[in-house]
C-alpha cells in the first residue's frame, strides 16, 4: 500500500476528483454512524464538491505523484449554512479520506496546512460541525466537543452532528 501524499490547495478544477472522492468515502466511513435512511437522504447532498469552497484557496487536497486525490478538506470564514463572519473565528469544511487512505496521516496533514494559513491569516479560532464518526478524528486534533446539533441539509434533513472548538 503506498504512503506518499502531497497536500495542495485546491482549484475550481478539482471539482469532479473532489466529487468522486466525497462518493467513495462518505458511504463507507459514515457508515458506522448513522441508519440506513439518514445516510440515503443525505448521501446525495454531501457528496458533491462545493465550488464555492475549491475557490476559496483555504480548501486543500491531498494527491498521490501524479495520481487521484486522496483526501480534502479546509475552512472558511463564513459559517456554512448562514454565511456569518465572527473576527478571529473560522469553520472547518467538507473533510474526506479515501478509505484505502484512511488511518494513514491524511486528514492530518491537510488540516495542519489549513491551520498555518489560517493562523497567519489573524484566524484564533476553529469552530467544526463533526459528523458523528469523525469527532475522536477532530477530538485528536485538538478539538473539544461542545454539543450535539442537527446540521440543516436541504429541505427536509436534520443531519446528527457534534459542534467542536478548538483555539490555534
Ligand atoms: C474523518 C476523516 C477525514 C479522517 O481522515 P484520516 O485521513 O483517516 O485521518 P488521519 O489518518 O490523518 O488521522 C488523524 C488522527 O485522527 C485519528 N483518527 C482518525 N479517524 C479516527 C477514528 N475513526 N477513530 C479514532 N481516531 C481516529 C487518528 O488515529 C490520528 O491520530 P494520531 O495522528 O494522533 O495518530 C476520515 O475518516 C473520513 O473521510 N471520514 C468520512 C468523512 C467525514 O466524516 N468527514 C468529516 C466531516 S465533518
Amino acid at each position: 500500500m503506498p504512503t506518499e501524499f502531497a497536500v495542495r490547495i485546491a482549484t475550481a478544477a478539482d471539482a469532479p476528483a473532489v466529487s468522486r472522492l466525497l462518493a467513495v468515502s462518505y458511504p463507507v466511513l459514515l457508515r458506522a454512524a448513522y441508519d440506513g435512511a439518514t445516510l440515503a437522504a443525505a448521501l446525495p447532498l454531501m457528496t458533491r464538491a462545493n465550488p464555492t469552497l475549491l475557490s476559496t484557496r483555504t480548501y486543500y487536497v491531498a494527491e498521490r505523484d501524479g495520481g487521484p486525490i486522496v483526501g480534502c478538506g479546509g475552512w472558511t470564514r463564513e459559517r456554512p449554512g448562514s454565511g456569518e463572519m465572527v473576527p478571529g473565528l473560522a469553520h472547518i469544511r467538507h473533510f474526506a479520506s479515501h478509505p484505502d487512505w484512511a488511518g494513514r496521516g491524511v486528514g492530518r496533514a491537510i488540516y495542519a496546512s489549513g491551520e498555518d494559513a489560517a493562523r497567519l491569516a489573524g484566524v484564533r479560532r476553529f469552530e467544526c460541525y463533526a459528523s458523528l464518526n469523525a469527532e475522536n478524528f477532530y477530538g485528536a486534533l485538538g478539538f473539544r466537543s461542545v454539543r450535539r446539533i442537527e446540521v440543516p441539509m436541504g429541505p427536509a434533513l436534520r443531519f446528527p452532528s457534534i459542534l467542536m472548538v478548538r483555539s490555534i
